[in-house]
């Protein structure tokens, strides 16, 4: 199915929190009902802050708990992710504000925000939090993630 694939792009701030685990959290799920191969996952922050590094322990610990797999290194976010993604998802309004100012005029991207389909809140940024807090945006993303699935598999 190689060309074939939807190509999904997960975004927050520092990629080493919410978007890391958006990404893990929508592997598990696309494992789960065999479609690995229709979906290419990845993600990234808008700032560079932690760049090169794996996701915080607290996502960790949370993803392993819940057997779901490793995220990618952190990374930035570039205008060239527009042309080779079809979804690009951010977590709350200023990263989607961010996305905007960098989305090129001939993007590819669909944007959105991760909990459009559910609430239309915002995954909050459990960084300077308590470890609670990454078990509440687990249990966000494990609700939202199978909508964004079945939008982008009825989109095409
Ligand atoms: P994330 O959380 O955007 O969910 O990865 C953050 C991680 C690090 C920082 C901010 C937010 N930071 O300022 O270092």
């Amino acid at each position: 199915m190689s060309g074939s694939e939807i190509r999904v792009l997960l975004v927050c701030l520092g990629n080493i929190c919410r978007s890391p685990m958006a990404e893990s959290v929508m592997r598990l799920h696309i494992e789960q009902a065999s479609l690995s191969d229709q979906f290419v996952i990845d993600s990234a922050g808008t700032s560079g802050f932690h760049a090169g590094e794996t996701a915080d322990p607290r996502t960790l610990d949370v993803l392993q708990r819940h057997g779901a797999p490793n995220p990618s290194r952190s990374r930035v976010l570039t205008t060239d992710d527009f042309k080779a993604y079809d979804w690009i998802i951010g977590m709350d309004r200023s990263n989607l504000r961010n996305m905007k100012r960098l989305c090129p005029p001939n993007a590819r991207a669909t944007m959105g925000l991760m909990l459009e389909l559910t609430n239309g809140a915002e995954v909050p940024d459990p960084y300077y939090g308590g470890p609670g807090g990454f078990d509440r945006v687990f249990e966000m993303l494990n609700e939202s993630v199978p909508l964004w699935i079945e939008r982008m598999l009825a989109h095409g």
